[in-house]
């Protein structure tokens, strides 16, 4: 190691030892940097959580709770981890927060251990519908643990169908009503929600694993206040490690805490641990806020440029940080149009529309985002040329050169991990 201590990364010292891993990471570096990133759950974190993530702290067991760990030698850690849940609680305004799920599947699963027992109702949004795989489908534990029943969006307005959720809630009267989405690009009124869960004395989790970095800065409502559990991911608009957390109020942290460990998961990632609390700490500062505001900003432009080419918004827009787009009025599907996309240098994915007639691996739509391209500095100029490009990606595959040149033009003076930010 010469004389210089070692305290993290040191990417001259992989590519001397494994040069293979490290031409993987400079080539996924330089595809992520030669095309524009639309791909709603994704981010560049900061370089200041990749270098916590690539820490001797991955070497550390910390079975437990810092002071009540079932290893030692955690004095170190239980400072990092500490932070990471004193950071969370007074970013969210939460009562109790545990950052140790390994994903956001993991801190469902968790919650949903600390609240229900196999066989108990459930009643969470339709997967075709916007809602995740672990709120009900078939192929996932929820579905296959949980008796689950569903709620969708309306076929007339495309929301979220509030009397369909009463309605539901009051003939199956579930244990638990799960709120949230991965592919619903409006905000969810937690505040009926709340309204629903306490006339049939059910649990409310929201599970914001998609808009929580937008409540963090301030850009759309919170969930914190009215649900009893809200599970997140971190990586998304949030802009952390990849990883997953859990805020509760204090009644519910003992049955919570003991359902992430032990009874779901054994050590914690500590390096990612202490990546979340590097990523809730930039979080916390005036420039988050405005980063998150500008998300929201970037998706309604980018929405209202595809829509004005016939690539029709489901819902008529969007208000957080991803659109959710109807291609039948051009002929095209979801499959062939992330197809034509990724060939004209533009990564999204397609996305079943609500009550879509194809199957899920074909779709009618695509699903767009902006935590990328806002990370990268861009703003509504860049979001209508981007919403043209897209357009002229998906009707005229003859056009992918050109669209390349010109996604190529953007990415020069918008390019991810060019400064510190
Ligand atoms: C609403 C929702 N919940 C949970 C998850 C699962 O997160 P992970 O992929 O980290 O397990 C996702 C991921 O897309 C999501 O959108």
């Amino acid at each position: 190691m010469g004389a210089q201590p070692y305290y993290g990364p040191d990417f001259g010292m992989l590519r001397s030892r494994d040069p293979e891993i490290a031409q993987i990471l400079i080539d996924e570096l330089d595809r992520a940097r030669a095309g524009i990133q639309l791909i709603a759950s994704e981010n560049f974190t900061s370089p200041a959580v990749l270098a916590a993530l690539g820490s001797t702290l991955t070497n550390k067991y910390a079975e437990g709770y810092p002071g009540r760990r079932y290893y030692g030698g955690c004095e170190v850690v239980d400072r990092a981890e500490r932070l990471a849940v004193e950071r969370a609680r007074a970013l969210f305004g939460a009562e109790h927060a545990n950052v140790q799920p390994h994903s956001g599947a993991s801190a469902n699963l968790a919650a949903y251990a600390a609240l229900l027992q196999p066989g108990d109702t459930m009643l969470a949004m339709a997967l075709p519908h916007g809602g995740h795989l672990t709120h009900g489908s078939k192929v996932n534990f929820s579905g296959r643990w949980f008796d689950v029943v569903s709620y969708g969006v309306r076929r007339d307005t495309e929301l979220i169908d509030l009397d369909e959720v009463r309605d539901l809630a009051l003939r199956h009267r579930p244990k638990l009503i799960v709120c949230g989405a991965t592919a619903y690009p409006r905000l969810i009124d937690y505040q009926l929600f709340r309204g629903i869960a306490d006339e049939v004395g059910a649990w409310l989790l929201a599970d914001v694993a998609h808009p929580v970095g937008l409540m963090a800065g301030g850009a759309i409502p919170s969930a914190v206040p009215y649900a009893d559990v809200v599970t997140f991911t971190t990586h998304k608009t949030l802009r952390g490690p990849r990883g997953g957390a859990i805020l509760c109020t204090g009644e519910l942290a003992g049955k919570i805490d003991r359902a992430v460990f032990p009874f779901v998961q054994g050590g914690p990632l500590m390096h990612v641990v202490a990546a979340k609390a590097v990523a809730f700490g930039e979080a916390m500062r005036p420039e988050f806020a405005g980063y998150a505001r500008q998300v929201v900003a970037n998706a309604r432009v980018l929405a209202d440029a595809l829509a004005a080419e016939g690539m029709r918004a489901v819902s008529g827009g969007t208000d957080t940080h991803l659109a959710l787009i109807d291609l039948r009025g051009l002929g095209v599907t979801g499959a062939e149009a992330e197809r034509r996309c990724a060939a004209a240098g533009i990564t999204l994915n397609r996305n079943a529309v609500p009550y879509d007639p194809e199957p899920p691996a074909v779709t009618s739509g695509i699903r767009v985002g902006t935590p990328c391209v806002t990370t990268q500095g861009m703003g509504s100029q860049e979001l209508k040329e981007i919403g043209s490009l897209v357009t002229r990606a998906v009707r005229y595959p003859g056009s992918s050169a050109e669209v390349r040149e010109r996604v190529a033009a953007l990415l020069a003076i918008h390019r991810p991990y060019l400064s510190e930010y």
